[in-house]
């Protein structure tokens, strides 16, 4: 089937770091050898793309550039090459290419093998949310069932932020596999919710015997696996309340604030601190274990691994939907709407 391209889209366009995202008419890319044109559907917002609009992000562009790493759509046009050709007419789940144009856009210019054709009983929205998250979570229990277990007792894991849609992935990862999740939030609003949805282990980090909590229980499910997204004090907090022998990982920045910690909680204990990024993540796996790894994304998409969705805003409204989302992130995904 012959799709008809415009010559000219709408798109995010974001001048330079820090800038206020504008919504532009700008030309329609062509795909190069390798390379599909993605007709978008949908993509999300995720913390990623904010720290992307700030710059500083792990990821950087030439400007002008279109911001967003992930989202769906269906492949319009093809350049050279097998995988191209496969895909063309396809609905698919797409990430970005780090040096093209991102997702924010009516159309996408991507790798091929950056596109993954989705199942029919997919939809698009949950397909558009198919990349970061999901892999993330598929991606610590790797990392907790590759780290040497020293101590020879069952671990369990603690995760922060754990209202984020990734956290609630975790949480029934961890269930499923009968390993024990410490959900650390930072509101009454969001035990309420974690508890409504099956979680067993929860802490507020608002209340005053924050600390005290989490050591106990961190001790109790020998917690050594430590994933944590919000940096600053907390990191501290965490190495306060970790067994000996535990692995802290910094996968995200969310309070913004530096991280100061005591040397002490590293020299005497064994603990280890690191960050984690997918991206690094990715580039360890080999391509079989990328197109296994994304078929079991598929199939627990409507299950373990599903997004709840906030609210849609059509492209125009770009700036409305980020201050939505920023306001709002644990109520589910702001998503922007930009096909048919
Ligand atoms: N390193 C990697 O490769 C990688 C991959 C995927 C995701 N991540 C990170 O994983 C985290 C979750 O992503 P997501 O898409 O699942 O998020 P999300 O669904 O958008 O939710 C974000 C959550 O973070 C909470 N939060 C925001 N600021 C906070 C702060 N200063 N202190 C404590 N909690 C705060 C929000 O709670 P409120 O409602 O209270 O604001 C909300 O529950 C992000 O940090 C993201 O960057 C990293």
């Amino acid at each position: 089937m012959a799709y008809t391209i415009p010559e000219t889209m709408l798109a995010v366009v974001l001048a330079e770091d820090g800038a206020t995202p504008e919504v532009k008419r700008i030309p329609t890319p062509q795909p190069g050898v390798g390379e599909v044109l993605i007709k978008m559907y949908s993509t999300p917002i995720n913390p990623s793309d904010l720290a992307f609009l700030k710059g500083g992000y792990g990821i950087q562009k030439e400007y002008p550039a279109v911001p967003g790493f992930e989202g769906s759509g269906t492949v319009v046009d093809a350049g050279k090459g097998i995988l191209p050709k496969l895909w063309m007419g396809k609905k698919v789940a797409c990430a970005a290419s780090p040096i093209y144009d991102g997702c924010w856009a009516e159309y996408m210019k991507t790798k091929a093998g950056m596109c993954v054709p989705i199942s029919k009983n997919i939809s698009l929205d949950q397909a558009a949310m198919m990349f970061v998250n999901p892999m993330t979570a598929l991606a610590f229990f790797d990392v907790y069932k590759k780290l040497p277990n020293t101590t020879k007792k069952p671990r369990g894991i603690i995760n922060t932020a754990a209202a984020s849609a990734l956290g609630r992935m975790v949480i029934k990862m961890g269930q499923k596999q009968e390993i024990p999740v410490v959900s650390v939030v930072r509101r009454q609003e969001q035990v309420d919710v974690l508890k409504a949805e099956g979680a067993e282990y929860i802490i507020n980090s608002s209340e005053p015997d924050f600390e005290i909590n989490l050591k106990e229980l961190a001790h109790k499910l020998n917690a050594t696996v430590i994933f944590d997204a919000v940096g600053g004090s907390m990191v501290q907090q965490l190495l306060n309340a970790a067994p000996k022998e535990s692995n802290l990982y910094i996968y995200g920045r969310l309070s913004e604030d530096t991280c100061e910690i005591n040397p002490g909680n590293l020299i005497f204990t064994g603990n280890n601190i690191q960050g984690f990024w997918l991206t690094g993540w990715l580039h360890s796996k080999s391509f079989l274990q990328s197109v296994l790894n994304t078929r079991k994304i598929q199939s627990l998409l409507g299950k373990e691994l599903g997004t709840t969705i906030h609210k849609h805003f059509p492209i125009e409204q770009i700036n409305e939907a980020i201050e939505t989302y920023k306001n709002n992130m644990s109520k589910g995904k702001v998503l922007i709407r930009l096909g048919e």
